[in-house]
């Protein structure tokens, strides 16, 4: 359906990048303030980068663009990703507009609690530790969250269960892991459930006699999923079983499925970059769930039935929308209020959908034209950069490197500087073509 926005975006990519600024402003992303401030370079503070890390020298610029076209459970969306690689804006933009035109985008969020860890390396009496937890453990939440979480508590959240769990060990003993689970609302949550585990060390120690070695957060929040569901109708055959078998092969072979999930995190690294989150966190998160069963798989599944494509991402997602960078950082804040992000589920959503469609993207281009021919199109660019082409040879140099692109079906950096060594060499390169120009393979 043709929504206000996306009449206003089409042609986005064309346009000057004070053209990009003028239709942000119109449909309310940026405001003036927001555009001086991306026009002035972004963040100068250099006290704010000494705040954040330790030895610092300055900043390290990427890319910020924004994908267009994203209609996620009925509000459309302008998405700001921060990120270095050529298409993957563009082919996260064209494939929302896929889906847009014959289906939908939704999401949910299963689950609230974020896990800390407490190890017992060598449990001495298991049983009775399991025990004392369970008579404590409510006296102990209590405790916490009067103590460590009381703002958390007071915003709904704050530390909800401790389960026990037990491992053995490869020398024939056994471990004990205490797992806490806490309702972080709207934080990403890490220093508030390390502050929870540590506090709660002594009582543990003090009650169960037995001797705590380490304690620190999960990244494999199975306790708190996000799922972002794609359903397209009146899909052809041919595109819709190519996307199914596509899905298969990273469904039950992991060396598929590592690459099919960096192309899903394509979708999601980037806007964690541009709201300040820990995309590592995040990142160790996915990969950890998608091997919940033993063997690594694709965090996303394609079925095609009846013309109908139905496509579901499921993985945790932990985000924060308050504290630490995300709250600091202009650019950062910024980010968020391009999406009108009011809660960490909302941003998490967001992340789910872009990381399924630029899966979607990825498979429908892979099981047709491949990627070569989009990607290195827009990657002529860089190439002609990176051999070092002036502003008076890169036409040129572009014009021959899109007509060996056509005819090989692939171009590196060494056509780059192969070529522009010929253009280089002739008197009047305009006349050059491809055909007359060696090219190293
Ligand atoms: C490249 O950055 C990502 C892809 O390899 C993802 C995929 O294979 O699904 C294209």
């Amino acid at each position: 359906m043709e929504t206000e926005i996306k009449s206003l975006f089409k042609g986005f990519s064309k346009l000057k990048r004070s053209e990009r600024f003028q239709k942000l402003v119109e449909i309310g992303a940026l405001d003036s303030s927001d555009v001086s401030f991306l026009k002035n370079g972004g963040i100068k503070d250099f006290e704010m980068a000494d705040n954040f890390i330790e030895n610092s020298i300055g900043y390290f610029q990427i890319p910020l663009g924004v994908a267009t076209n994203f209609t996620i459970d009925g509000v459309d969306y302008v998405i700001p990703m921060a990120v270095e690689e050529t298409s993957i804006i563009a082919a996260a933009s064209k494939t929302a507009r896929w889906i847009s035109e014959c289906g939908v985008i939704t999401t949910e969020v299963i689950g609230e609690n974020i896990i800390g860890q407490v190890q017992i390396a060598r449990v001495k009496d298991f049983v009775k530790l399991k025990s004392v937890v369970e008579a404590k453990k409510q006296q102990w939440i209590a405790e916490l969250n009067q103590v460590v979480a009381q703002g958390m508590f007071a915003r709904g959240g704050g530390v909800r269960d401790i389960v026990v769990r037990q491992i053995p060990r490869p020398d024939g003993d056994v471990m004990a892991i205490l797992h806490i689970h806490l309702n972080p609302c709207d934080a990403m949550g890490a220093n508030i459930i390390n502050q929870v585990c540590e506090y709660i060390t002594g009582p543990i120690e003090e009650a169960t006699g037995e001797t705590v070695t380490m304690r620190i957060l999960s990244n494999l929040v199975d306790t708190k999923l996000t799922k972002a569901k794609v359903e397209m109708r009146g899909i052809e055959p041919k595109i819709g079983e190519a996307i199914q078998e596509a899905s298969l092969f990273g469904e039950i072979d992991s060396y598929r499925a590592a690459t099919n999930n960096k192309g899903v995190l394509n979708g999601i690294d980037p806007i964690l970059i541009a709201t300040g989150n820990d995309w590592r966190a995040v990142e160790a998160g996915v990969h950890a769930y998608a091997a919940r069963d033993g063997q690594y798989r694709s965090i996303t599944k394609w079925r095609f039935a009846d013309g109908v494509l139905t496509g579901e991402f499921l993985a945790p997602l932990i985000v924060g929308t308050v504290g630490g960078v995300t709250t600091l950082h202009p650019t950062a804040k910024m980010a968020m209020k391009m999406m009108k992000i009011e809660n960490a589920n909302q941003l998490s959503r967001i992340c789910a959908s872009v990381g399924l469609v630029q899966n979607l993207g990825a498979l429908r281009a892979l099981t047709s034209e491949g990627i070569i021919e989009g990607h290195m199109k827009l990657h002529i660019k860089n190439l002609a950069m990176g051999a070092g082409a002036s502003e008076q040879e890169s036409p040129t140099l572009h014009k021959l490197l899109e007509q060996v692109l056509k005819a090989k079906k692939r171009i590196s950096l060494s056509d780059a500087i192969q070529m522009l060594k010929n253009i280089r060499s002739v008197k009047e390169p305009v006349r050059e073509t491809a055909k007359h120009v060696t090219t190293p393979s």
